[in-house]
């Protein structure tokens, strides 16, 4: 796919991913809960890749899916993925002060307020998810549409949970200042693909359960989703010693920091970045089997290789 064309599409897709992700935000309904409502909607508007939306986007669509029951799930991702981010940079976790090029939700917001907002992101996620069901009501497809939808809604669930996201965070944080040695490619492969490749995995599964795709789609889906996100957290290491503040929106040298053994302090910055590019070829060689326009999706993936922030 030629640059320019990549662009483009990438422009107009990001804006309507962008788009989605508002509508469902949390509205001020005058209560007293104003703050809580403000510190989840701080981390979401500021804004990120919002790639999780994405992958989920194209996966709706290259299987064929198209009606508005994926968009609830879109939102939905991206305020786990936040959730996520925001108990990430607390201080009993990362103690980072800078996310997507602002100060963290606990930096603006206190502990307690990021805390509960974290929560409650979470939650709302899956307030968010269940609106799927508003779209089908009386429709001749409510039965096969509304099993989509509670496949869906486990795969959303089981991906973040303790089989998912956050049974990877945990190890991650249990093994940080045990020196460098006690972890091991087994275990450090482990939390990647929990902590990152879940979150990666739940989009591209969603979508594709959704619109209907057969069994194998799904586990190519699945495997999609290791590669990328294996992929994602050692590009996400590399940047951590490599990138630029600004550019990266987080400070640099958290892991160092939190005494983090990351692919880059097993295998060196070179070796993690050939890791990236084997990763990136089977990742695209899996799109590649996949029937339908895997295009945008294949330079995406290229892109991710590469990436800056
Ligand atoms: C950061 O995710 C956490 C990791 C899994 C490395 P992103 O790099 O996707 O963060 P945003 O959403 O763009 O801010
Ligand atoms: C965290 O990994 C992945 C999550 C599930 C939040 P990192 O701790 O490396 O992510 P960053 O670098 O803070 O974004
Ligand atoms: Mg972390
Ligand atoms: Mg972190
Ligand atoms: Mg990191």
């Amino acid at each position: 796919m030629e640059d320019q064309v990549f662009e483009e599409e990438l422009k107009r897709k990001s804006a309507t991913v962008e788009q989605v992700i508002r509508r469902y935000l949390p509205k001020d309904d005058g209560g007293y809960a104003k703050k809580i409502r403000e510190a989840m909607c701080y981390s979401m508007e500021v804004g990120g890749k919002r790639l999780r939306p994405l992958l989920m986007y194209e996966s709706y669509h290259l299987f064929g899916g198209e009606s508005a029951i994926v968009e609830p799930f879109m939102a939905a991702i991206e305020m786990i993925h936040t959730h996520s981010l925001i108990h990430d940079d607390l201080p009993a976790i990362d103690n980072d002060d800078l996310r997507r090029g602002k100060p963290t939700t606990h930096a603006v917001y206190g502990e307690p307020m990021a805390l509960l907002a974290g929560d409650a992101l979470l939650n709302y996620a899956y307030e968010t998810a269940f609106q799927s069901f508003l779209y089908i009501y009386g429709r001749d497809d409510f039965q096969e549409t509304g099993e989509r939808i509670v496949e869906a809604l486990r795969t959303l669930s089981e991906k973040t949970g303790i089989r998912g996201m956050l049974a990877g965070q945990s190890v991650d944080v249990e093994n940080e200042k045990s020196g460098h040695l006690s972890i091991d490619r087994d275990m450090l492969d482990y939390i990647y693909e929990y902590k990152t490749s879940k979150l990666i995995e739940a989009p591209l599964e969603i979508g594709a359960i959704l619109a209907g795709a057969d069994k194998s789609d799904l586990f190519c889906m699945n495997d999609l989703g290791k590669k990328i996100g294996l992929a994602f957290q050692i590009q996400d290491d590399i940047l951590d010693v490599t990138g630029d503040e600004k550019e990266l929106g987080k400070p640099l040298h958290s892991d160092e920091r939190n005494e983090k053994t990351t692919y880059v302090t097993l295998f060196g910055v070179d070796g993690a970045r050939a890791k990236v590019e084997v990763l990136t070829e089977q990742a695209v060689g899996i799109l590649e089997t996949v029937p339908g326009d895997t295009a945008f999706l294949i330079r995406l993936v290229k892109e991710l290789a590469g990436r800056t922030k």
